[in-house]
């Protein structure tokens, strides 16, 4: 059977963990190749070993990038480019999470810094991949991780929720003005999933937080990877400009 992403170049940021991690492994195995960039780049060269199999060989770089820095983002697409030749799919998916009351915030602590990266940080992954996809003649898809935050809002999670909401309007647009490229963009909503942003809780919390899905669980991250996939492969090019809901019938 054909792979999935046969012959494609992917950059996966947030790649040395959790859902990006999951979604590197998969995409390996669908026959991309992968730059695997993260802002702990020793991590992300863990991963690039670890998926260097006989199969992977030569499918897999790790490249250090702090998102909130668009320069640092274009260096991490001109790296993909360097080490494959082209770039065909941005994963837009490095982020980090928490919060507190909002009437306790200090905005320098508690806005600006996670607006940094989970909202500019898409951002300047969509311009810095939509400028390399134009100028190799079109096409390319760009997928970016949402969260069910950033539908419903949250208590605890105000600023999250907010970046979160953006990435939905920033994927919107992005369709509008990139179609006369061919390029495609697409939001994801995971729910509860099992990595370290989940898993640092206690297990009485993780089991309020598995109670909300309609399985009872926690999503694994792998279960997101292979919507990834999907939408990354031509099977998806209906899919433009929207959400797609990876969150197991969510609510709180
Ligand atoms: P994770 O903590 O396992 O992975 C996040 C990765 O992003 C880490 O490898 C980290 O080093 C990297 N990263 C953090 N800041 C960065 C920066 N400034 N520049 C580059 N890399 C940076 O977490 P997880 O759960 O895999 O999260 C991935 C995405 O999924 C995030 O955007 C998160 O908000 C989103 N999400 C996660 C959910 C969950 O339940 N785990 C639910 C909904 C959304």
């Amino acid at each position: 059977m054909t792979k999935r992403l046969e012959g494609k170049v992917a950059l996966i940021t947030g790649g040395a963990s959790g859902i990006g991690r999951a979604t590197v492994e998969k995409f390996i195995a669908e026959g991309a190749s992968v730059a695997i960039a993260d802002i702990d780049v020793g991590r992300a060269q863990e991963v690039a070993d670890a998926v260097a199999t006989p199969a992977g060989e030569g499918r897999a770089v790790a490249v250090g990038v702090d998102v909130s820095s668009f320069a640092e983002v274009e260096a991490a697409v001109a790296s993909a480019v360097d080490a494959f030749g082209r770039l065909d799919v941005i994963f837009n998916n490095a982020g980090i999470a928490g919060g507190k009351p909002l009437l306790d915030h200090d905005p320098e602590v508690d806005y600006e810094p996670m607006i940094r990266v989970d909202q500019h940080g898409v951002y300047y992954g969509i311009l810095a991949a939509g400028r390399q996809f134009r100028d190799q003649g079109g096409g390319g898809v760009i997928i970016s991780t949402s969260s069910v935050y950033g539908e419903h809002g949250a208590e605890l999670s105000f600023t999250y929720s907010a970046a979160k909401a953006a990435v939905i309007a920033f994927t919107r647009s992005a369709a509008y003005e990139l179609a006369q490229y061919g390029t495609r963009a697409v939001a994801i909503t995971p729910g509860r999933v099992a990595t370290p942003i989940i898993n640092q809780f206690s297990d009485e919390l993780r089991a309020t937080f598995a109670a909300e899905q309609l399985r009872g669980a926690l999503t694994q991250p792998e279960e997101i990877a292979n919507v990834v996939a999907f939408l990354a492969s031509d099977e998806a090019n209906a899919i433009n400009g929207t959400v797609v809901q990876v969150e197991d019938g969510y609510s709180s």
